[in-house]
């Protein structure tokens, strides 16, 4: 498995619209894409800082595992997304060789054009972990 960078850090919001003002009005960050992602449950805004991108994640359900975490108390950075090069579905394979506790079988879709599996954070030190390509 072979990880070039961070590719985004996904941070959980509750509305998007509320945090818009901090994250372009103070920190002068740009939103330059909003994606809902229908299975999961997520509405999307990307900003970029220099090339790490920023994810804000809002819920579009109540059952949406991201309402789940801000109802436990979870708050900020919800996952950590690394950009891998040499295939997210070798990458699961490998990981799973290892022991590691996949929430993704397989790569799917996921928002902004990527291929996307996430780890499961029992596994991860405690960090949900999103593995993705382009
Ligand atoms: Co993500």
């Amino acid at each position: 498995m072979k990880i070039s960078r961070i590719e985004h850090l996904g941070i959980a919001v509750q509305s998007i619209d509320a945090v818009r003002p901090y994250f372009e009005d103070v920190l002068g960050l740009k939103i330059y894409k909003e994606e809902v992602v229908e299975d999961q449950k997520v509405k999307t805004a990307f900003m970029k800082v220099g090339e790490v991108k920023l994810e804000l994640l809002e819920p579009t359900s109540p059952d949406s595992t991201v309402q789940k975490y801000l109802d436990n108390g979870g708050r900020g950075i919800h996952h950590v997304a690394f950009k891998i090069e040499d295939g997210v579905a070798d990458s699961l394979a490998y990981c799973d060789s290892k022991g590691i506790r996949l929430i993704d079988k397989a790569p799917r879709g996921g928002a902004d054009g990527l291929h996307i599996a996430f780890l499961h954070p029992k596994s991860t030190c405690g960090i949900l972990t999103e593995l993705c390509e382009e």
